[in-house]
Formats: C-alpha cells, structure tokens, sequence
C-alpha cells in the first residue's frame, strides 16, 4: 500500500518550555516540512508524556506551552494538523493491535528504554511499551516521512518492523515510514551554557523566548577561560561562537571569528560577545515571542486550535484503524 503523496508526521514531548535546543534541532525543522508538498500531522504526545509526568497540572501547563510555541514559531493550522495525541483514540486502539504482533525481544533492546533504566527509572508496563504507542502514532495517519532527532531513530526502525509483522500475518495494512534527519547537523546540535549538549536534565538550557534580563543572566553562564581578550584564540573552541552561529548572519560571524583569532586591540572580549549575542537572540525571537504571549494568554483559542486539528488527523486514522480491524478479523 503506497500513498502517492508523502504524508509527513511528528511527535512532541510535552516536557516543559523548550529550549533553544528544542527549537534548532527539531521544531524548525518540523515548520520548515511545511514547505514541502504533502500532507502534515504534528501532535503533542500526551499519552507518551504520562510514562514520565505524574501531576496533571503540569502536563495541561505543558501542553498548552508546546502548542503556544509551535503556532508562535509558524506551524500554520492552515497547511499542517497540530493536534493533541489523546484528541485521536484512535491510537491507543492501533497500539493494541500492534502489541499483539510484537515480540518482547523487539522492545527488550530499545536504548531510550535501557537509558531510562540505567539512569534509575522504575519503569512501568507503559514506559515498556512506549515504542508500540509511538509506532501507532507513526502508522494511524499512513505517514512516509517522519523527522526526528537522532535518538528516534531507533524507535522508527522499531515501527517499520512493527508494521512488517502486522503486515506479513494480515496484509497490506500499514504503510512503512522513513525518519528524516535534520539536514543541517552542525546547526541541529546545540551546546549546553556549559558545553555539553543542550538539556534539560543538565540544568545547562535556555528557554527559547527568554528575554530581557532573564536572557542576560543565562547568556552570562555560557563557560569561558580566563584568558585576555588580546590574546589570540581559536574561535572554534569557544562554546560562545557556538552560540553567536545560530543568530549571526555570516557576514557578522565572520567578523568576530577573524578578529578572536588575530586577536590584540581590536579583538572582543568575552563579555562584549555576551551582550552582543543577547542581543541577537532577543530580536531573533522577538516576533514569535509576541505571538507566543498572545497564544497563552487565551487558552480558549488554542484549544479550539488543538481540536481543529485533531478533526483531520482523526478522520485519517479511522480509516486506518478499519482497515487493521477488517484485516484481523474484529469485523
Ligand atoms: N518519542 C518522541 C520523543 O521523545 C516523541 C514521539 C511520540 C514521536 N510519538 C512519536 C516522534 C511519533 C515521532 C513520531 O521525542
């Protein structure tokens, strides 16, 4: 079973304000796929969000920051469907049916399942099985294009078995997808304020909107030496210019790299660089910041937003979700 036009789809944890890593390594590219022909499904993973949440407050504050962010950042309602997982049923229906075509050896080598166990987790029956769920996801909507970061990688070769076993019991039910990388790697992988990567769980993230003295303050973290600023430097070595790429535009960046290497009068000096990517990186966002306050400022509009969305998604999964029931046999 082939669709003719790629249908793309994406997931996204609800885990708190995203952070500048967020932004470069997935939600640009997410909005960026709108520019291609095709169908668009991009949904906040609520039931996914449950393996790891457990106060429903947080993860209503959650979502409605998630969905904020997108529509701030130019996920367009009109060209794409942006919708809460939980909106489509549909779904935990499909994770059934491909539960009972799975082998525990399949999700046994899971690396997010182990890293959350070597990192102390007890883990629940649903964190086990978070990898059906995500394949449901991947196949209710007949998607062939799926992007991710890398570390979802697995997890989609983890569906295309999932549907080849389905598939080889009952048919040709479920579509295979492909993951899609970011195209640009270097821009994709964002430092940390201390140099390691980006994250939460390291404490060394910004929030993507942070502005005003908040962002000061954060940018002022970023690690550097003592050395003097005449001394001549490797710009490449400095977690700074990491940062001043994703907001310079090239002509600028190359100024600063030639005058950090040659270093002497003219050369910046740390701090200099640090009000001078604030800077950047307040007007950067200054646009989508606004929208963002509007957004969460009318919670009412969003969930309209959210529920529109879930019309299109849900009317795609039906069909799917029939025709794996025909093919098994319930109907
Ligand atoms: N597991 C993904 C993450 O942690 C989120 C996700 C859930 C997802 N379902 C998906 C991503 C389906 C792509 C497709 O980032």
């Amino acid at each position: 079973m082939s669709t003719p036009r790629p249908t793309f789809l994406s997931g996204i944890q609800p885990s708190g304000r995203p952070h500048l890593g967020n932004y470069f390594g997935a939600i640009r590219q997410h909005v960026d796929s709108l520019n291609e022909p095709g169908d668009h499904f991009f949904f906040i993973a609520d039931y996914h969000a449950l393996t790891t949440i457990r106060d429903a407050a947080s993860l209503r504050t959650n979502v409605r920051d998630i969905a904020a962010t997108y529509f701030a950042l130019g996920m367009d309602p009109a060209r794409a469907s942006f919708f809460r997982q939980s909106d489509v049923p549909e779904v935990t229906e499909i994770s059934w049916l491909l539960a009972t075509c799975t082998g525990m050896g399949l999700l046994e080598r899971a690396h997010s399942y182990k890293d959350k166990i070597a990192n102390g987790i007890k883990p629940s029956v649903g964190l086990f099985t978070y990898p059906v769920l995500m394949a449901a996801d991947i196949l209710a909507y007949d998607s062939t294009v799926v992007p991710v970061g890398k570390d979802q990688v697995q997890h989609v070769e983890m569906t295309q078995d999932m549907a080849t076993h389905f598939n080889t019991r009952f048919g040709e039910v479920f579509v295979r997808p492909e993951a899609r990388l970011p195209v640009r790697d270097d821009m994709a992988k964002v430092p940390g304020l201390d140099g390691q990567k980006m994250s939460k769980s390291y404490g060394n993230d910004v929030w993507l909107f942070e502005s005003g003295k908040p962002l000061k303050k954060a940018i002022g973290r970023i690690s550097t030496d003592s050395r003097e600023p005449s001394e001549p430097k490797n710009p490449d070595e400095l977690v700074l210019v990491d940062f001043l790429k994703l907001f310079l535009g090239d002509e600028e960046l190359q100024d600063w790299r030639a005058r950090i290497l040659a270093g002497g009068e003219s050369a910046p000096g740390y701090g200099h660089l640090k009000v001078r990517l604030a800077e950047a990186m307040d007007e950067h966002f200054a646009a989508p910041r606004a929208k963002y306050e509007e957004l969460m400022g009318d919670p009412a509009e969003l969930d309209r937003m959210l529920l529109k969305g879930a019309e299109k998604a849900r009317e795609r999964a039906v069909k799917v979700l029939d025709r794996a029931r025909m093919a098994c046999g319930l109907r």
